[in-house]
């Protein structure tokens, strides 16, 4: 299988059933996207594939092969989210944070300056336990400001 994640070709010789969650995690060490529900339900784990935003625990390997990947450690250092995120400190535990920059980010590129509406409606597939949304909500309006 060969992919490209983070703008790195990857070569992988793995069972292609494999999550591409765990495959992240577990094969190539990129610990920020993280497991919740592990059924395609709550966000946490959402990664880019070709720009598109996608829970990845419930991806098949074989599904991404020939793919581009962003994880969220791939988006820029620092992307304008992340800096738009401390500072609204719109996260609590941040277990879910990952998942909602990675897709918040596909948002930006799509659309740069948001409604909050548009905002509220991109992450509606991101939970989150610690109930933060207001505050994230804020922060990607933030970082369309910034941009
Ligand atoms: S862990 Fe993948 S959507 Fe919840
Ligand atoms: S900040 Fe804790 S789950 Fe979202």
């Amino acid at each position: 299988m060969d992919l490209v994640v983070n703008g790195r070709p990857v070569q992988l010789d793995l069972d292609p059933e494999t999550p591409l969650l765990y495959v992240l995690r577990n094969d190539l060490g990129l610990m920020g996207t993280r497991f919740g529900c592990g059924s395609g339900s709550c966000g946490a784990c959402m990664v880019l594939v070709d720009g598109h935003p996608m829970p990845s625990c419930d991806l098949p390997l074989s599904a991404v092969d020939g793919k581009a990947v962003a994880t969220v450690e791939g988006l820029g250092d620092p992307h304008p989210l992340q800096a738009a995120f401390l500072a609204e400190q719109a996260a609590q535990c941040g277990y879910c944070v990952s998942g909602i920059l990675v897709n918040a980010a596909a948002l930006l590129a799509r659309d740069p300056h948001p409604t909050e509406d548009a905002v509220r409606s991109q992450l509606d597939r991101n939970l989150c336990r610690c109930g933060v949304h207001n505050r994230v909500v804020r922060a990607v309006l933030r970082a369309a400001e910034s941009a």
